[in-house]
């Protein structure tokens, strides 16, 4: 087969949709061929290097029993055949009674529409909010989708670098407050933030959300990490601004160690579940029946697991943090919730302010892969630049995992020092 000179699916030698969508996430090389995600690519470095992967954040430990049970018998009733378009109608209650319930966020079974994980709802939240040529202002770094679905929607992300100070990250209000106009469509919040761990409280969500509204803009929240907040309890955007222009994405894939389950919700007001709706449709029109009634009865008659897995994650994080804090010239940021800790290294001899060759280096040195910072920032940004030397490690592998990563970082820290 002869090489293409331009990608399939180009006409008159413009882009097509798919290609600029992965550009926009940063994945096209600099010969112009698309390439894996930095989640593959840094798996295959660590197998290569016999390392411990820490870099994709897929959990080490299982799904719970009781929601394993919960679609079997989900399956034994006959659940096998297509959901409703809208969800499994138990799964639309329940996760109106766990917004209620765990953040005393108000919501409607008929506000809620189950998607194909957080991933789709995102994607069809921008597709249906965001008008071509308008704004989509995120808090950078961000996950990788948002890029992507801004492009689908032929809208532009403007991102917004996090105010970081040494380990201490926030948001940079004032810059948040430049960057919208009357041309921002969307304000997209993610808290708890991957990959930074931050929680944003009441009063920065109070001041986010009037941001967003001072241009008519809607706040689209991720919120895929809410139960796995360590110290203090999340708070949830709908709940503090009440309903209006709030529109929230959230997951039963972290929540309860099923990322491959792809169970995911939007909740929104009746005009945006319809747009929505409309888009995913003819995407997936609707996945997993049994693995829906399943999450329907862990959010309903399981509350007990949502802390006892918080702090279980909290305990992988203080061993992988205390591991890292020795090593001299690392800052580490503490990270408050989520899966990451995210380390900038470049107070470390021989670092040469790129990210992915530190990264390569570590792996070599140390034995463990993480994912440089750099590529959850738009290509070549401000944010990047700053977090050039930033590495983003994942403790939700499992302990084994967990350990043998700080032990191989505490040797690496105890070699530098001698
Ligand atoms: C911030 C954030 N949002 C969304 C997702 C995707 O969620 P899901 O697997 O439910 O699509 C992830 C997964 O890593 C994430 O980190």
């Amino acid at each position: 087969m002869t090489a293409r000179s331009t990608p399939i699916g180009s006409l008159g030698g413009e882009q097509p949709l798919w290609h600029r969508m992965s550009e926009a996430a940063g994945l096209v090389s600099a010969t112009g061929e698309v390439q894996e995600t930095v989640f593959g690519r840094m798996t295959q470095l660590a197998a290569a290097h016999g390392a411990v992967n820490l870099g994709q954040g897929a959990p080490g430990d299982p799904a719970p029993g009781f929601l394993l049970d919960a679609a079997y018998d989900a399956m034994l009733d006959g659940a096998n055949q297509y959901p409703p378009a809208n969800g499994v109608e138990a799964l639309r209650e329940a996760v109106a009674m766990h917004r209620q319930r765990d953040w005393g966020h108000r919501v409607e079974p008929a506000d809620v529409l189950i998607t194909a994980g957080a991933t789709e709802a995102l994607t069809a939240a921008i597709v249906a909010l965001a008008p071509p040529g308008t704004d989509i202002v995120v808090l950078e770094p961000y996950y990788d989708s948002y890029a992507a679905a801004a492009e689908l929607a032929g809208a532009r992300l403007r991102p917004v670098g996090l105010a970081m100070d040494g380990a201490e990250v926030g948001v940079d209000f004032d810059a948040l407050a430049e960057a919208v106009s009357e041309r921002t469509s969307i304000v997209l919040l993610n808290t708890p933030h991957n990959p930074t761990g931050l929680v944003l409280d009441e009063e920065q969500i109070r001041r986010v959300g009037a941001i967003a509204e001072s241009v008519g803009a809607w706040l689209l929240t991720d919120e895929v990490y809410e139960h796995l907040v360590f110290e203090r309890a999340h708070i949830a955007p709908g709940a503090v601004l009440g309903g209006g222009n709030v529109v929230t994405v959230s997951s039963a894939g972290k929540t309860y160690n099923a990322t491959g389950w792809k169970i995911g919700w939007l909740i929104a007001p009746p005009e945006v579940l319809e747009a929505a709706r409309a888009v995913k449709q003819y995407l997936t029109f609707g996945i997993g029946t049994p693995m829906q009634h399943a999450v329907a009865r862990a959010l309903r008659d399981h509350p007990a697991f949502l802390p006892e897995n918080a702090r279980t994650l909290a305990g992988r994080r203080d061993t992988l943090v205390d591991a890292l804090h020795r090593v001299p010239g690392a800052t580490v940021v503490v990270p408050a919730s989520g899966y990451f800790a995210l380390v900038d290294f470049s107070g470390l001899d021989g670092c040469t302010g790129d990210a992915f060759s530190l990264n390569e280096r570590l792996t070599r040195e140390v034995g463990v892969t993480g994912i440089p910072v750099p590529a959850l920032c738009a290509p070549g940004s401000p944010t990047a630049r700053a977090l050039s030397s930033a590495i983003r490690y994942s403790f939700c592998k499992g302990a084994d995992d967990v350990d043998v990563g700080a032990a191989r970082i505490r040797a690496f820290a105890q070699r530098l020092s001698a």
